[in-house]
């Protein structure tokens, strides 16, 4: 499969002003966070350490806002919002704004490429082609939106007002104030994801990055002000989950929380957010099954599944983790995705030949060796892969289970690492339901050459994005999100303005 998400080598510049820039935004100084417009340090003066996840040393400190800096910048965030120019001024201008900052990051794309994967390990070739162009499209189409967001007129039949005439309208409102915490897998795409129709629709925000990668985002605070978004519309708070993520979500004063992380963590939001019944949207894990049909075109499927699994280290929420393959081609396609497997180039992010980075923190990879070991225990075995890489930083093999059975921790449970489960199915019904069964529905995907089953099973998939005969095809206008446990509401497309709005019904009788 030739996805848009595929490093091209070709394409590699190296661009000297980028890289300078990026060393000294990352210099010995602690990265102060952005509330009301300015740079400032957390009220305890504390601090905490990001780590390039190839060494594990310490890339800078940065400041470690917690209750006291969240009240800080929702206070900033709710005067914006009450009283400040971002709610009046015209949608025209505020699309305007929102266009200008997608140019200022277009601008700086290598100096963001490369800051994203010093912090997060992911390869240079990758966020230069993915991450900051993906998310300079979110922001342009959002722009967009700025002055599409639009009520509509109702003729009414009010039936015990006889006779009465009336003029009835919808107005969409801003939410209000927002609160946005977001993972460490695409920064500054989940950033992006997020401020994008927040801004649109005219609310206010205070966003906290995930402690593991603050450096992007921070970044992103400069151009926001360069862009000529007015002071307190988006303040930036970094900190722990335990401590700063903890009182976003249940701050008082916020009118919705969004999250984008682990489901584990979205239960708590919830919780934190039933106090004041605040508008609540999630976007959860995902154990997302990718089945290969009898009927399928290996010669696409093979490299679509290995790329399925291995794009981003397999720290996607839509990772296509569980490979459904019809035990015709079984040996086959298990074969050639070791292959895949085999020839990836592991290495540090900013080599230009590395299409593998490290796993993003040393929890990460923790996290996913116990993933490999329960498979052992309960009796998966590895073709390829099922170890660490090297011995230092936070390298993962490339891995392919086989042998295992429904029950098992590796097949249940979002490993978020290079893991991919094979399963050989006979059973198209069988295996529809297999793909159902699980706590998840963020994404699914079919490969066959049957156009009626490719539909039938887009519709029998209980999954927020069905890929037919591709994978990982993202673009701002198509909406993302997940059934069940995956998530509550949609981003992107116009489906994330209703995360932001809210409709207000008006009758005046005439
Ligand atoms: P996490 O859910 O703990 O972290 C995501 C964000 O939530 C970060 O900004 C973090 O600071 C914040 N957070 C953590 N605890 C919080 C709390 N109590 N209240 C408010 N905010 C809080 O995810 P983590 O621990 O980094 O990764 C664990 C697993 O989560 C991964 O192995 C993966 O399975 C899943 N995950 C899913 C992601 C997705 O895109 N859906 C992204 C990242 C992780
Ligand atoms: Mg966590």
């Amino acid at each position: 499969m030739k996805t848009k998400l595929s490093p091209s080598r070709k394409k590699i510049r190296t661009n000297g002003n980028g890289a300078s820039r990026v060393s000294r935004s990352v210099s010995s100084k602690a990265r102060r966070m952005l509330i009301d417009g300015e740079w400032v340090d957390a009220v305890s003066g504390e601090t905490f350490a990001t780590y390039d996840p190839a060494t594990g040393e310490i890339i800078c400190q940065v400041a470690a806002g917690d209750k006291k800096d969240i009240d800080r910048a929702v206070k900033a965030a709710r005067a914006a919002f009450e009283s400040g120019p971002w709610r009046k001024m015209t949608p025209s201008d505020r699309g305007r704004a929102i266009w200008k900052l997608a140019d200022l990051l277009e601008k700086n794309l290598e100096e963001f490429a490369r800051l994203e994967s010093l912090d997060n390990g992911k390869p240079l070739t990758v966020a230069r082609v993915a991450d900051v162009p993906l998310a300079i499209d979110l922001f342009r189409y959002m722009a967009g939106w700025a002055t599409k967001i639009h009520g509509s007129t109702f003729p009414i039949s009010v039936p015990y007002a006889p006779g009465a005439r009336f003029h009835s309208y919808t107005l969409r409102e801003p939410i209000g104030v927002v609160g946005q915490i977001i993972p460490w897998n695409f920064p500054l795409l989940m950033a992006a994801w997020k401020l994008g129709p927040a801004l649109a629709t005219g609310c206010t925000v205070v966003l906290k990055p995930a402690e593991q990668t603050p450096l992007s985002a921070l970044r992103l605070g400069e151009l926001i002000r360069e862009a000529g978004i007015p002071d307190g519309v988006v303040n930036i708070v970094t900190g722990l989950g335990e401590t700063a993520g903890a009182a976003l979500a249940a701050h008082p004063g916020i009118d919705k929380v969004a999250f984008t992380g682990s489901t584990e963590v979205g239960k708590l939001i919830v919780n934190a957010a039933a106090n004041d019944l605040k508008k609540v949207s999630l976007e959860l894990g995902g154990k997302s099954p990718n089945i290969v049909f009898e009927d399928a075109d290996l010669e696409t499927a093979i490299p679509g599944a290995a790329s399925a699994i291995f794009f981003n280290h397999g720290q996607c929420c839509c990772a296509g983790s569980l490979l459904y393959v019809h035990k015709k081609h079984f040996d086959k396609v298990v074969s050639g995705v070791s292959a895949a497997a085999n020839k990836i180039k592991i290495g540090p992010g900013h080599q230009p030949d590395t299409e593998m980075g490290p796993l993003v923190s040393e929890e990460q990879l923790n996290r996913v060796m116990g993933y490999l070991q329960s498979g052992r225990n309960e009796g998966a075995r590895p073709v390829v892969g099922g170890g660490r890489a090297g011995k230092r930083g936070y390298f993962v093999q490339p891995t392919v289970l086989v042998n295992t059975k429904p029950g098992m921790k590796v097949v249940k449970e979002e490993i978020f690492g290079p893991v991919v489960c094979a399963v050989p199915f006979t059973d198209p019904m069988e295996v529809v339901q297999a793909a159902n069964s699980g706590i998840y529905g963020l994404a699914a995907a079919v490969w066959t050459r049957d156009v009626s089953k490719a539909h039938r099973l887009a519709s029998e998939l209980r999954a927020g994005t069905v890929w037919v005969n591709c994978y990982n095809i993202f673009d701002a206008a198509l909406p993302f999100g997940g059934y069940r446990q995956s998530g509550w509401g949609r981003e992107m497309g116009a489906e994330a303005l209703e995360l932001y709005t809210e409709t207000k019904a008006v009758c005046v009788q005439l």
